[in-house]
């Protein structure tokens, strides 16, 4: 039987491709987005490339829409195998005011996504992972999230603070949660995609050397334990990315 992969955010960008490449390895990969209507059209479109793929919306913010999805799960697939905590937003790009360091409303958004939605999408998920003969929770971080980067000497590093913040927090995440799971077959990865041509932010598409695709093979290598590196660890695609 296939095993089932959830990527939340998938209704484009890295995600989009990551459920695409999990999908024509032979997954079942259920895509979701904030809007029922753009799951679906990416769920088809995945279908269009011989993928069996389900659309469904997903809000991470939102505990009952996240429980809502494991139901679902649940009901059509009864285990999961794969999670790829992908999505993600950077506030900070279109804060709807000056700040003086980081807009309130960017901090509120940018953290509620990429650190309290994961937090939820775990929660929820989690009983239907512990099914799975060997489940695999992939966080989708950042090099801009590593302190050790954070911390170098380098006046050419953009500061983002509450996205940097957020991605330092999911690395915790990634630690504290394969602890947990540390005497489960379920394990626990934080992976750098790269900087990669996506609408993430207004750079993205003009300044990024990678493709979505290629942002995602990290992603994908995870998933599929294609990686030589122990559960909690932060990989990217050279290899371990420091804390
Ligand atoms: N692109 C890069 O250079 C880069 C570098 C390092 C890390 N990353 C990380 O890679 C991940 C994907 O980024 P991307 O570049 O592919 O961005 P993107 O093209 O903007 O895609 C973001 C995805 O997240 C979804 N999303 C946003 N808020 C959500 C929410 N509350 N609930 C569910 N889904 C939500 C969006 O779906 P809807 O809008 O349809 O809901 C969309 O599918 C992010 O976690 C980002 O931090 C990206």
């Amino acid at each position: 039987m296939a095993e089932v992969a959830v990527v939340t955010g998938s209704t484009r960008g890295i995600g989009f491709e990551t459920a695409l490449a999990l999908g024509l390895s032979g997954y079942t990969v259920v895509v979701t987005g904030r809007s029922e209507q753009a799951a679906v059209a990416a769920a088809r479109l995945l279908g269009e490339r011989g993928v069996d793929a389900h659309g469904h919306r997903l809000d991470v913010v939102s505990i009952e829409s996240v429980q809502r999805l494991a139901d679902v799960i649940a009901r059509d697939h009864g285990r999961l195998d794969v999670l790829v905590n992908n999505a993600g937003v950077a506030a900070e790009w279109d804060a709807p005011g000056p700040s003086r360091y980081a807009h309130p409303e960017s901090v509120r958004r940018t953290l509620e996504t990429n650190v309290i939605g994961v937090f939820h999408t775990v929660e929820a998920l989690l009983p239907l992972l512990r099914r799975s003969d060997s489940g695999r929770i992939v966080n989708v971080s950042s090099f801009m999230g590593s302190l050790t980067l954070q911390s170098r000497a380098d006046p050419a590093d953009m500061v983002v603070p509450a996205y940097q913040a957020s991605k330092a927090a999911l690395n915790s995440l990634t630690i504290t949660l394969s602890k947990v799971l540390a005497d489960t077959s379920i394990k626990v990865f934080s992976v750098d995609p790269g900087f990669a041509q996506t609408d993430f932010s207004p750079i993205n598409r003009a300044q990024a050397p990678l493709t979505a695709a290629q942002g995602a093979e990290p992603v994908v290598e995870a998933a599929m334990l294609k990686i030589d590196a122990a559960s909690g660890s932060f990989i990217g695609r050279d290899g371990v990315v420091p804390w």
